[in-house]
This record gives structure tokens, sequence and C-alpha cells, in this order.
């Protein structure tokens, strides 16, 4: 097909498509993004999302098939060469983040082919699944304090007073970080992240370089203590790696900034909807009151019912055909997770929350090549949590009124959510 009528077709697309309101960062999206999912999935080809030049993929097929192909990759680096990225850069106003380029946007996560393999192997070894529950009776231990601690106050902030004490002491541990230092790990996590939703401002840009290089300081002086007196820690093992000349030193720190920053604020974030999506289904909390053998269920589900990472790009390394339609190398698509996880063709009665949904092949941890690598530690974290808090409470009420999701289109969480416990 020539240029002149692929563009035609295109056009005309759009024209047709913007009879679709798409604005991810309005109030109504936040509260309920789900019916905008169902119209987007109504489309019979991918939509364009020209506020952010990039196509939405949000049916289960396409997602999947998206996720998994080899033709669509996370970098830029992959396909072009490094003075058109710069450029590209350049125009997006990212020159000005050094740290933040140097350590967040070339992460293993935004890495691809060889480059990517070698690094997602290194990591893939320590948070494997065995790994993990080796690692079991730290995090009970931890969690059996925090809940008793919890039942003592009776009503709390589920998500500011619980949730948020959890991933970021777990991850920090793993890699080696002092307790006391942890909340600060949380703190920079927050910030660097602010960075990657699509509404994102120059304020954001500022505090995520801020944030990056204060962590990148802290991240260097534990690895020069490690390299004096080695544990047996993450960072001292990829130190052992960096030794070996399997990764150098910026990949070591990336690769510490990643792990922090992909499982902090998605666990915390799923936490609390899981937790939402129980109490607003009585009858659920009851079952798994009952039936606590439908624990690893249930938080599949929680994960599928309100995938905490809704969204990822992916970039067209060469000309590729995406539901019947051509897209030219260097096109940008979103694979929306969240409206996957939703889809009638792949789940029955999908909006229905099923504590014991069998199968359930949803995509909250990606497909592929970028499979998320924490998602054993992110489940262990709330099958610990969920068992003791449903093993120890009576009853679990939620307080006020209806809580308020965070905005914009990568992320899906509470930003409060007020509850009473009674103790047993
Ligand atoms: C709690 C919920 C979590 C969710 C929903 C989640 C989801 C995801 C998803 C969807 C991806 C793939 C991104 C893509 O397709 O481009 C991913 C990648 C990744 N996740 Fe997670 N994640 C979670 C927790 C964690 C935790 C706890 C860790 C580490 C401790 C972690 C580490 C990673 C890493 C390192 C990658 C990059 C993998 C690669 O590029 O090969 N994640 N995650």
């Amino acid at each position: 097909m020539s240029l002149a009528l692929q563009n035609i077709i295109r056009s005309h697309q759009i024209t047709q498509q913007s009879a679709l309101r798409f604005e991810p960062e309005s109030v109504e999206f936040a509260q309920d993004p789900y019916a905008t999912y169902e119209l987007l999935r109504g489309q019979s080809k991918p939509f364009y999302f020209e506020a952010a030049d990039i196509w939405l993929l949000s049916r289960y097929e396409a997602v999947d098939a998206a996720a998994r192909h080899p033709k669509l990759v996370r970098s830029l680096q992959s396909f072009m060469t490094i003075d058109e990225v710069a450029a590209i850069t350049r125009r997006a106003n990212w020159h000005n983040m050094p740290n933040h380029s140097r350590f967040v946007q070339t992460s293993l996560l935004d890495s691809d082919g060889d480059v990517h393999f070698r690094l997602r192997l290194i990591v893939l070894r320590e948070l494997s699944k065995n790994f993990v529950l080796k690692v079991k009776p730290t995090i009970q231990a931890y969690v059996d304090t925090l809940v008793e601690q919890t039942l003592e106050r009776q009503e709390i902030d589920f998500i500011a007073d619980l949730a948020a004490h959890v991933p970021g002491h777990i991850i920090g541990n793993i890699l080696g970080v002092p307790d006391e230092d942890c909340p600060q790990l949380r703190l920079w996590s927050e910030d660097v992240v602010q960075f990657f939703d699509v509404g994102r401002t120059q304020q954001h840009k500022q505090l995520a370089e801020r944030a990056t290089t204060e962590f990148y300081l802290y991240l260097k002086d534990l690895i020069a203590d490690r390299k004096r007196h080695p544990k047996n820690d993450l960072v001292s093992t990829l130190l052992q790696a960096q030794i070996a000349g399997e990764l150098n030193e910026t990949e070591l720190i990336s690769t510490c900034m990643l792990i922090l920053m992909a499982g902090h604020g998605s666990t915390i974030d799923v936490l609390g909807t899981g937790m939402y999506a129980l109490i607003k289904h009585p009858q659920e909390l009851q079952r798994l009151r009952q039936q606590p053998q439908h624990l690893a269920t249930a938080v599949q589900e929680m994960f599928r019912y309100d995938s905490p990472l809704p969204f990822f790009h992916r970039y067209a390394s060469e000309d590729v055909v995406l539901m019947g339609q051509e897209f030219p190398k260097g096109t940008k698509f979103g694979l929306l997770y969240g409206s996957a996880n939703r889809d009638a063709s792949q789940f029955t009665e999908p909006d229905r929350f099923d504590i014991s949904r069998q199968p359930n092949r949803h995509i909250a941890f990606g497909r592929g090549a970028h499979l998320c690598l924490g998602n054993h530690l992110s489940r262990l974290d709330m099958e610990v949590i969920f068992s003791r808090l449903i093993e120890r409470t009576r009853n679990i009420e939620m307080m006020g009124t209806e809580p308020k999701y965070k905005g914009g289109l990568s992320i899906r969480g509470l930003e409060t959510l007020s509850l009473r416990f009674t103790a047993k």
C-alpha cells in the first residue's frame, strides 16, 4: 500500500475515533477506567491517542500478541542511531535529567536483545520462586508485627498505615538496605516514577531527577561498604557479578533502582485495591474466611480485577501489522494490560470479582521477554498479608465515603482507604 493511501486511511480512522473521548487525566477516568476500556475494546482497530502520539491496544488478544511480538521493543536504541535517539530525547526535554536518563530510563526494563537478556538472567536467578520462598519467614515476621500494631489501633488508613510499609521494607531488606533507611527508599521511588505518567510536568521531571541523584549517591555508598564487607544480600551479589564482568557499575545501580521502583508502588496499590475489592464483595471476603485454600487464586484475581500497572509502551523496531493494520517502524504502542484483563473474550463475566476464578490467565505481570521479575515476590507479599489479616480479624469494614483513585494511565491505586478492624 502506498504511503499516501496509508495516510488517508489513518486520518479517516482518527476522525472516526475522535468521537470516543479518551481523557486518562480526568477524575472520571481515575474512578472508572473500565467503561472507557470497554469502548476502546469495541473498536476494530488500535486507537490513536493523539495527545501522546501513541496507538493503544486494548483487547486481550492484541495486548498479549504485542507483548510477545519480537519486533515490538521497549527502547529506541534497539532500532535507532545514537544521534537519532539524542534528537528525540532533546525534543522530549529529557536532556536536563542526566542521572534519570543514565540510571532509570536505560534500565534492564528499557533495554532489548542481548543487553536485556544478560541483565535479566542476573536478576532472574536472584528473584526466582525458590529464592523468594527462602525470604518468606522474614516477610512473615515483619508482616505479623505490622498487623498486630494495626489491630491495636483498630481504625487505620490501610494505604498509609499498613500497605505503604510493606514492599519498600521487604525490597530494601533484599537489597541490603538497613531498616531505618527503608522509608527514605519509598520516598525516592515515588518521586522517580512520577516521570513516567503521560501527564508529567516540568516539576515532576525535576523531582524525579533530584530523587534519582540522591538515590544514586546512597547506593554508591552502600556498594562501597559491600566491597569492604560483603553480606548475604542482593547488592553484594550484584557486586560479585560486576567483579566477574557480567555487568558494569551503571547497570548495577540502575538494576537496584529498577527493582525498588518496579515493586514498591505497584505492590502498595494492589494491596489497597485488593482489600477494597474484598470489602465491596462481602460474600467473597466471607468465602475466603471460610475457605482459605482460595488465597492464591484470590490474590491472582486481585491482580486481574484492578491491575496496578495497567499500561506499558512498545516501539515498532520495523514495519509491523497489528489487528490487520500496517504501522511504520518507530510507531509507539500502548499496551493496556488493565483493559485486557477485563476482556470478555478471555474471562467469563470479567467485571465480576471471583476469588476462586480459574483459569485466570491475566496479563497484570506482562508477557514475553519483559514478563515481571517480581511476580513471585509480590504475590507472596500479598498472600502473607491477606492470610494474616483474615486469620486475625473477625470483621473489616470501610469508614467514611468511597475512596478516591490516583489519576493517570500508568497506575491504578487508591489514595486512601479508611478501615476499621475488629480483632478475634
Ligand atoms: C505488585 C505488583 C507488580 C506488578 C503488577 C508488576 C508488573 C510488571 C509488568 C507488567 C512488567 C512488564 C513491563 C512491560 O511489559 O513492559 C514488569 C516488569 C518488571 N518487574 Fe514487575 N510488577 C510488580 C512487582 C514487581 C516487584 C515486586 C519487582 C521486584 C522486586 C518487580 C520487578 C520487575 C522487573 C525487574 C521488571 C523488568 C523485567 C524485564 O524487563 O525483563 N516487579 N512488572
